[in-house]
């Protein structure tokens, strides 16, 4: 018989607030063009990006993560000190020690809330989502912040064709709290490392700190390039269409709804191609809102969900209490897809 008291959560967690922080420098296809054979008109078609945000100096990913917290307890009308823990998922802080989640607690003024990163690529706001929930509901926190937040300008070979336009910068941030009815759903989350090649770092830390140069890609003047992150986009772009529309629908299913029971669709802001496939696979209906978040902000991993899902309740596109189905995907490669209602 064991002798530990069970833990006391919430019945059920839900979304409180929502906030996002975009940089203020706003880069059209134009200054990609630059740096790649390529058109505006060949990236907005094939991508649907036309202008992505870019961090400056101060815009850091701290700065900018406490900018979208800021935002997302206002929202929710909690203060920080409430917050017990706070989960960042980002693929973009420089440093492998400490986690910056820990800055961030401090920063927005937390009573020592407990702080971590994660690193899920693109699925990490799902990830995050579904951490912050099971605290939630086991009691180990009252309140969780949820950050995804990235630099991928930091990461990104401005002369690699395939990437090049694709990645921007920003924060999203949400509050997740007690609520006395289901308003996350169970995830649908998962991970297929043998494709992990297909997303992936052009050189890891240890071979770039050896700095062998006839293993390093160079530049055009010959020196030797910083890491950034690659892809195989075509592959990529068919496991997203195939893989990701049956996990977006086993979500679904886990929820209990239809696409007909569903206000907002709020897929991982990878490629509007993708994006427009997924809603002819799933059948969703007319009414269902599409967050396109993807036109002028581009691919912000972990950033993305959060960001599109401010924006669309800022437009008034989506509204609070909306029913919205959410799925991330992308390095790893992971995915986790879940439907909740909207903050
Ligand atoms: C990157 C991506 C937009 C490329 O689009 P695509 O249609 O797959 O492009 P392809 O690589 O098949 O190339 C098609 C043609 O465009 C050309 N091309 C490739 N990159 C180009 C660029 N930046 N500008 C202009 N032309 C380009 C290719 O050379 C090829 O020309 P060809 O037909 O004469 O050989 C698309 O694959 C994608 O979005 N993939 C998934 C991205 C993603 O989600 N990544 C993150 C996951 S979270």
């Amino acid at each position: 018989m064991s002798k530990i008291k069970p833990s006391k959560g919430a019945p059920y967690a839900r979304i409180l607030g929502v906030g996002g922080y975009r940089p203020t420098r706003v880069v059209p296809n134009e200054v990609i063009l630059e740096t790649i054979d390529s058109s505006d008109e060949w990236i907005r078609s094939r991508s649907g990006i036309e202008t992505r945000h870019w961090a400056g100096p101060e815009e850091t990913v701290a700065a900018m993560s406490v900018e979208a917290s800021g935002k997302a307890l206002a929202d929710a009308g909690i203060d920080a000190s409430r917050v017990g823990a706070v989960v960042v998922s980002t693929v973009s802080h420089f440093a492998q020690t400490p986690a910056i989640a820990t800055e961030i607690a401090d920063r927005l003024g937390t009573d020592k809330a407990a702080a971590f990163d994660i690193s899920a690529g693109c699925a990490g706001f799902g990830y995050g989502l579904t951490l912050a929930k099971g605290m939630v509901v086991e009691g180990s926190a009252e309140y969780v912040l949820v950050i995804g937040v990235e630099r991928l300008s930091d990461l990104t070979d401005l002369e690699d064709r395939a990437t090049a336009f694709l990645f921007g910068d920003g924060a999203g941030a949400v509050v997740v709290g007690p609520s006395q009815e289901p308003a996350i759903g169970p995830t649908v989350w998962g991970s297929e490392g043998d494709k992990a090649e297909t997303i992936k770092q052009t050189v890891s830390w240890d071979r770039f700190r050896i700095g062998d140069v006839s293993e390093l890609p160079l530049d055009r003047d010959g020196n030797v390039k910083f890491p950034a992150i690659t892809q195989e986009g075509q592959a990529v772009f068919r496991w997203a269409v195939f893989e990701m529309a049956k996990v977006a629908q086993q979500a679904l299913d886990a929820a209990g709804i239809s696409p007909d029971d569903l206000d907002v669709f709020i897929p991982h802001q990878a490629n509007v191609r993708i994006i427009d496939s997924m809603v002819k696979t799933l059948k969703l209906p007319e009414h269902v809102t599409v967050a396109r978040d993807i036109r002028t902000t581009g691919n912000t991993s972990a950033a993305s969900i959060p960001l599109a899902m401010e924006r669309l309740l800022a437009t008034g596109d989506a509204k609070s209490g909306d029913t919205a189905l959410v799925i991330g995907f992308g390095a790893g490669l992971v995915y986790a897809a879940t439907v909740v209602t909207l903050p």
